[in-house]
């Protein structure tokens, strides 16, 4: 087997990513960001994703969800912004304007109606603000080749190794895996966190990172909806795809320990993990 030139995310590592806010700052500096989800019976995925982008140093958030779900958003993030679908439970179409967004987050929740798989075609032929895909996005990627094709350079990608599976085809062991990450990253020129216990970032350039910080505490529903509104902050604060992967999974999991050890492993719950990412950021310098 040949060697895997890997790398650990250490505090060392990113204490030097993290950027401090400067004195003169407004929400403009911090970006803006869309986020789009939820469908009938999951909107508190995007609700979760929503919370924690606000609690990582973003600016402005817009989130569109179906009809169902506005006073949902309205009420349970009252510092967001909110834009409805037309369709009443799920995606149909994408807002025609996207240039005033630095970031658009796309899954938590969202379903794989047809509608939304036909509105994710006609979006990736727009130009379009740096992506973050996750969840149903990446179940739509998955099964839609054109999509794949057209997938923009420089996303990241949230898969669960499920996910992943459903985007490369089953590894043989953990090995042969982490040669699909390489080549899919390669390939797709894209950024991939899979995650798991020992989530792993793939990089185009083959180099890839490990995780360090998280704990089995995380293993509850929601917790990667979170990791997606992290990400679609930080990216949108323009943090580069690579600083947005390294900073958003060693913030998540770092939130996660603090969060295990103030309720405990088995008591802690998604929304445990934007409850701490203040204290997370803290810890960091
Ligand atoms: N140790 C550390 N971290 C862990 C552990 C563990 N033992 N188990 C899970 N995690 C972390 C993962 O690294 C990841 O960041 O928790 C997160 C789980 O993310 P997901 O698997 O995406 O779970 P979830 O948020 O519940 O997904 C919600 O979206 O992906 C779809 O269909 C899926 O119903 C699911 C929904
Ligand atoms: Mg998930």
């Amino acid at each position: 087997q040949v060697e895997t030139p890997h790398q650990l995310l250490t505090h060392g590592l990113i204490e030097n990513v993290l950027r401090p806010r400067s004195r003169f700052s407004h929400k403009g500096t911090f970006g803006h960001a869309l986020l789009v989800g939820g469908s009938y019976g999951k909107m508190g995925a995007i609700t979760m994703s929503a919370h924690a982008a606000l609690r990582a140093g973003l600016g402005l958030l817009t989130v569109q969800v179906p009809t169902t779900g506005y006073t949902i958003l309205q009420t349970a993030v009252p510092e967001a912004m909110v834009l409805t679908d037309a369709h009443e439970q799920h995606l149909s179409q994408f807002p025609e304007d996207l240039s005033k967004y630095q970031c658009l987050g796309i899954g938590p929740g969202l379903g794989q109606a047809e509608d939304s798989r036909l509105a994710m075609e006609s979006l990736f032929r727009q130009k379009l603000p740096p992506l973050i895909l996750d969840a149903d996005a990446l179940n739509l990627l998955a099964s839609d080749r054109l999509l794949r094709q057209n997938l923009p350079a420089n996303s990241i990608l949230t898969p669960h190794p499920k996910e992943f599976e459903r985007l490369t085809g089953p590894a043989t062991d953990d090995f042969h895996r982490l040669q699909l990450l390489q080549s899919f990253c390669a390939e797709h020129d894209c950024y991939v966190i899979l995650k798991g216990a020992h989530t792993c970032i793939g990089t185009p350039t083959e180099e890839f990172f490990f995780n360090t910080t998280g704990n089995p505490g995380m293993a509850t529903g929601g917790t990667g909806d979170v990791l997606t509104g992290i990400l679609t902050a930080l990216r949108a604060q323009g943090y580069s795809p690579l600083e947005t992967c390294q900073l958003g999974v060693y913030l998540h999991g770092l939130a996660g320990d603090i969060a295990a050890e103030v309720e405990g492993e088995a008591s802690l719950i998604a929304s445990d993990l934007y409850k701490y990412l203040g204290a997370a950021f803290r810890k960091i310098h």
